[in-house]
């Protein structure tokens, strides 16, 4: 059986067990309403009023939910770093996009202790990672909503499968590290934990005196807590996919001010890293600059990073703050994160197949930060690359159909850049360098698809592009140089 075949039935058996009232039903023993005997897939419902479970991605059957769209999360998150204690109370705004009498979010542990859908006392149950919601009153298909989840308890990272590591909200001895890539903000806020529903966040976090919380997006505030320690109000006004969320917390020396170019630039390190804020601080906003000549106007309200002192090894391109986990970034990592602010957070994927779009263009960015600065060409960079022997795992790997089993495989990054050098041999630089603006510009903040890039790639050029795209996207061997 072909994975796709596989995971085509998954979804159906997905669809299946919804129907039966085997998944997503409460563990309070809530009534089914039955099976409808529907075949609908897992976009739509299996029962009549009753949202589905996942938001549809087949490699991620319980990712997301169906039935709604959110528009803006209001997080009101207390965090306690010594007792691990986070209180935390979500107002989701939504809009049904089919008539409701149930739906889910995404939360992964925690004790929730009320949900309210506009404003009136709501039932709900778990079931895994899925909380179920039955508002007092069915909401109409179309209807705007607001519900509101209070929760508390010790915030669990989840450990993905093969090469994913821990991930989501994790506990640091004076705070937390928030990198949630894929699917890890639901181990601190209830939502629709999928890339393909962006939302404006807000965030309200109250922390301990000399704590500093920094979310996406900017400060609003900073002010005394009534019961003591801070609470700082970020705002996020430009669409976020959930997995870009952060609510890092612990010791920070910042720096705050602008790029050359005039973008708001904060860079926040731990006190262990304090040496290197200034080389931070100053090449995020040197790199931020030249990649807006090269990909067009900065989409977010500012750029930055932010290193903690947990060891994680790895970065995360969290909106308007990449976040690097426990050493000092070179300029090549922060080439990439800042890259991924236009590939990856301004341009979201719609499915995680679709990966290389984020980690081959941020990879690609790395090659051209290289090529700037005087290093190696990317042409360089390719050939090297192409050298690999002939049974090298990125040539078994077709980048773009990213695999739920080893999402970050190698292939997505290496030969995802490959692809795009490719590319630019095949068009030209001229036309290349107008496919990468023109593809920030006509998607920004949304979502796309690969079949998007290759259909503008092929407007653009005015060539016919299969042969090339299906040979490094789509073949599990390596393609001729
Ligand atoms: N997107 C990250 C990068 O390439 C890598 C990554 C994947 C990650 N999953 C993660 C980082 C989880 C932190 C946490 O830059
Ligand atoms: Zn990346």
């Amino acid at each position: 059986m072909t994975r796709r075949a596989a995971a085509l039935l998954t979804a159906l058996l997905t669809a299946l067990l919804t129907a039966l009232g085997l998944l997503g039903c409460g563990a309070t023993g809530e009534p089914s309403q039955g099976a409808t005997g529907s075949d609908s897939g897992p976009t739509d419902t299996a029962e009549p009023g009753v949202g589905a479970p996942g938001i549809g991605d087949p490699d991620f059957p319980l990712d997301g939910n169906g039935g709604y769209d959110v528009a803006h999360y209001a997080l009101r998150i207390g965090y306690a770093p010594a007792r691990r204690r986070l209180d935390g109370e979500a107002t989701i705004q939504a809009r049904a996009t089919q008539a409701l009498s149930r739906f889910n979010l995404d939360l992964h542990g925690f004790r929730v202790s009320g949900v309210s859908v506009d404003g009136a006392a709501a039932t709900f149950s778990r079931d895994g990672d899925e909380l179920s919601v039955t508002p007092a009153e069915p909401l109409a298909r179309g209807a705007e909503f607001a519900v509101k989840v209070a929760y508390s308890g010790t915030p669990r990272p989840v450990r993905g499968s093969s090469n994913l590591g821990t991930y989501g909200f994790i506990p640091t001895a004076d705070g937390a590290f928030v990198t949630a890539e894929p699917n890890g903000a639901k181990t601190w806020f209830p939502g629709n934990d999928h890339p393909a529903d962006k939302a404006t966040f807000d965030f309200e976090i109250t922390v301990p005196a000399g704590v500093t919380a920094l979310a996406n997006g900017e400060l609003v505030s900073r002010t005394p807590a009534p019961g003591g320690g801070t609470t700082f109000t970020w705002r996020e006004a430009h669409p976020m996919v959930t997995y870009l969320a952060t609510a890092t917390m612990g010791r920070f020396t910042l720096r705050e001010g602008r790029t050359a170019g005039g973008i708001r630039n904060l860079a926040a390190v731990d006190p262990r890293f304090s040496a290197a804020l200034g080389e931070l601080y100053s090449r995020s906003g040197e790199i931020t600059d030249h990649w807006v000549t090269v990909f067009g106007p900065y989409p977010f309200s500012s750029t930055g990073g932010v290193v903690d002192d947990f060891a994680a090894g790895y970065a995360l391109e969290n909106q308007t703050k990449p976040m690097y986990g426990g050493f000092e970034p070179g300029e090549s990592i922060i080439a990439h994160e800042l890259a991924h602010q236009w590939f990856g957070n301004s341009l979201s994927i719609e499915r995680w197949e679709d990966l290389w779009l984020n980690e081959g263009f941020a990879t690609y960015a790395e090659w051209l930060w290289s090529e700037h600065t005087g290093g190696d060409t990317a042409a360089q960079r390719f050939k090297t690359a192409h050298a690999r022997p002939a049974n090298d795992p990125i040539w078994s790997y077709p980048p773009g159909d990213a695999r739920p089993d080893d999402l970050f495989n190698e292939s997505i990054y290496t030969r995802g850049a490959m692809t795009l050098h490719a590319l630019r041999r095949e068009i030209g630089d001229r036309t290349f360098f107008t496919l990468l603006k023109t593809w920030a510009a006509e998607h920004r903040h949304g979502s796309v698809t690969t079949e998007q890039f290759t259909a503008l790639a092929e407007r653009l050029s005015g060539k016919r592009l299969d042969p090339l795209f299906d040979a490094w996207l789509f073949q599990p061997r390596r393609p001729s140089a």
